[in-house]
């Protein structure tokens, strides 16, 4: 992964990554920026590595090893550390058909509100519901090559 080091998050530019490994390493680093009040989208095609950078950035906010699943059929998973607190909710709105509907269901934006987001497929709905403060976008260069672009959206903060 070429980075200057020291660099905690590479706002408005690009990395290259070469691995799930290394798109998780990204994940679990960008986690040093990321508090309470950030929703994260995570923007890309199927099999860019969204669920592998969300798995890494729960990590990097504490998540224990035991946790750290892939959410393949849920819409809402959970990461929690060793003491049970949450550290990072992940939504995969993949599978969606109703967005709103399903959406209230998960009683957003309150239920989610005291711990960071992870939003895959994002969509009209979850856009008003819970707005991006970063952006993430995965783009597939080859089997293995991925671009990674950060966007912080300043001002949208939820609190
Ligand atoms: N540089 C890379 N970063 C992330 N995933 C990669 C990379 N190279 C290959 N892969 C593969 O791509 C797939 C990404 O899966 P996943 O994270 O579930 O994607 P998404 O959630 O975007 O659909 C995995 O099978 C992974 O092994
Ligand atoms: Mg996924």
């Amino acid at each position: 992964m070429r980075r200057a080091a020291g660099d905690a998050a590479p706002w408005n530019r690009e990395e290259r990554t070469e691995s799930e490994q290394e798109t998780e390493r990204f994940g679990e680093r960008l986690a040093a920026a990321v508090g309470p009040g950030d929703v994260v989208y995570l923007v890309g095609r199927l099999g860019a590595g969204k669920t592998a950078l969300a798995r890494g950035l729960a990590r990097g906010l504490g998540a224990s090893a035991g946790q750290v699943a892939s959410p393949s059929f849920a819409i809402l998973h959970e990461y929690a550390a060793p003491s049970g607190g949450i550290v990072l909710r992940h939504l995969d709105l993949y599978r969606l058909k109703d967005e709103e509907k399903e959406l209230a269901i998960l009683g957003l934006p309150g239920a989610v509100s005291d711990a960071p987001v992870a939003v895959e497929w994002p969509g009209q709905a979850i856009g008003k519901l819970l707005p991006p403060t970063i952006e993430v976008r995965i783009e597939v260069l080859g089997d293995a090559a991925r671009k990674i672009g950060l966007v912080r959206r300043r001002g949208s903060a939820r609190r």
